[in-house]
């Protein structure tokens, strides 16, 4: 019996190191910006919104990949999604370190009593919590285990949306163009999805009489 062995797709290997390396590069730049130092005044706050607006950004990038499939009439945006969400998770658990351990430092109980007080940290906090199970379920072993339940649990991911934009707006004192952009975008891809599932039905309903 001949076993075929199926040739490694260089191409694609190629794309996926190249968007593996745009993924990393804002970390990498926030690496060099604690070694040189050149972070401003307050670096953590730097660090802080620099891991807050990757972690939205890649959010949204991966709510993008269906309607983009849709869109496109090409199934290459879903080979992206995981990635995507992966680094969604690892820049959102890094904006949460960075919070806990170089803000509030030797206070870092105080999250506890943030998360329950400030509302904008709770938002955030359920956002990241939300998070946790669709990382955890992200490997094919969850998927094939998990089979149609998986689908129904990675819709989690339109409540972080939510809630990482909500978190945004709540914490922003006054020029609220950058949340609403944000808000805007989250908008377009749901009610894209809303627009496709509203529409299904009638198109696939019989005629009267018929
Ligand atoms: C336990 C979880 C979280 C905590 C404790 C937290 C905490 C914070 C804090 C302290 C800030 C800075 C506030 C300020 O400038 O006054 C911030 C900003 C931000 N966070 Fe979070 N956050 C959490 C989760 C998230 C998640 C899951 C997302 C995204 C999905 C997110 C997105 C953002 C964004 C976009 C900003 C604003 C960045 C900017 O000012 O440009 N955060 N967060």
């Amino acid at each position: 019996m001949v076993l075929s062995r199926r040739s490694p797709d260089w191409r694609w290997i190629g794309i996926k190191a190249v968007a593996h390396g745009l993924a990393l590069l804002p970390l990498a730049l926030l690496v060099q910006g604690v070694v040189g130092d050149t972070l401003g005044a307050d670096p953590v706050a730097a660090i802080t919104h620099e891991t807050g607006n990757w972690a939205l950004r890649l959010v949204l990038l991966g709510l993008a990949m269906t309607p983009l499939r849709r869109l496109l009439g090409k199934p290459w945006p879903i080979r992206f999604r995981r990635m995507v969400g992966l680094y969604a998770f690892l820049y959102a658990t890094l904006h949460l370190a960075t919070y806990v351990v170089l803000d509030l430092g030797q206070y870092w109980q105080q999250i506890l009593e943030d998360i329950v007080k400030r509302p904008y940290i709770t938002v955030g906090f359920a956002a990241w919590l939300l998070l946790v199970p669709l990382a955890v379920t992200s490997t094919k072993g969850w998927i094939r285990r998990l089979g149609r339940r998986w689908g129904q649990l990675h819709k989690l991911v339109y409540a972080v949306g939510v809630l990482g934009v909500l978190h945004f707006i709540w914490l922003v004192k006054s020029d609220l163009r950058e949340p609403l952009l944000y808000a805007g975008v989250l908008a377009l891809l749901l009610g894209l999805r809303l627009w496709w599932k509203l529409r299904k039905p009638l198109a696939q309903a019989p005629m009267r009489g018929a």
